[in-house]
């Protein structure tokens, strides 16, 4: 299994999972839970693949919207995922989003990830997006003087690194608030398969795909 061209920056839509507990009569939470470990699979995958950066969408600036019941699972369940796997990061991971509204334990999370990966070197690097929203980002943008030209103005984002390839699972084809300004030329890969079942298999489908994408950025 072999890819002659592979892409730089992949950036998942992680969804799925509440559609996928309810299909087995599971409580959305399961879903939830199962999408937690498949991100530690497809990472490693991924990585392997040769891949240097991965992006995912964990929880959107629109999340809040959902009953309370969920939304404290999605923001605190990670906790405890992570906690008990966290040896397993044996490489950088960044969080990008907004800081000031996530419940103290997960912000004592980031933190802890955050600092422990700093000792590895950035050849590959996993982005986990909280309480991130793409509109949300431009604010933050706005809000900086330096920009002045578009590498300044990739530099302010949250996110500095053009996607080459988004993926997303769970059937919806729509881009839902994520990486806007990144996604610019970025090849887009819609599945049906919930992310908790996108397997090994299903991403060396998408990598195959874009393998075969004529990328012309606008020239011919
Ligand atoms: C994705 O799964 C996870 C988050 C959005 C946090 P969903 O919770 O959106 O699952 P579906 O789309 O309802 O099945
Ligand atoms: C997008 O999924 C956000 C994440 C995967 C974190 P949603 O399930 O929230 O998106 P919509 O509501 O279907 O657009
Ligand atoms: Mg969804």
């Amino acid at each position: 299994m072999k890819l002659s061209i592979v892409p730089s920056h992949v950036a998942i839509i992680l969804d799925g999972n509440g559609r996928w507990a309810s299909k087995r009569g599971l409580p959305r939470s399961q879903g939830h839970y199962q999408g937690g470990q498949n991100l530690f699979t497809i990472t490693k995958e991924i990585r392997k693949l040769g891949v240097q950066k991965l992006t995912v969408f964990a929880f959107s600036t629109e999340n809040w919207k959902r009953p309370k019941e969920e939304v404290d699972y999605l923001l605190t369940k990670p906790i405890e995922i992570f906690e008990t796997r966290k040896e397993e990061l044996d490489h950088q991971v960044k969080f990008i989003g907004r800081r000031d509204r996530l419940p103290q334990g997960m912000l004592d999370l980031i933190t802890d990830i955050e600092k422990r990966s700093e000792q590895f070197d950035d050849t590959f690097v996993l982005y986990v997006a909280i309480d991130y929203g793409g509109l949300e980002e431009l604010i933050h943008v706005a809000q900086n003087n330096e920009v002045k030209d578009i590498e300044s103005l990739k530099q302010a984002l949250m996110q500095p690194h053009d996607v080459d390839l988004l993926i997303r699972t769970g059937g919806e084809i729509r881009i839902s608030n994520f990486l806007l300004a990144q996604s610019a030329y970025a090849e887009f890969y819609f599945t049906k398969t919930s992310w908790p079942a996108f397997s090994k298999k299903e991403l060396f489908k998408a990598l195959k795909v874009f393998e075969k994408r004529k990328r012309r950025f606008g020239g011919l």
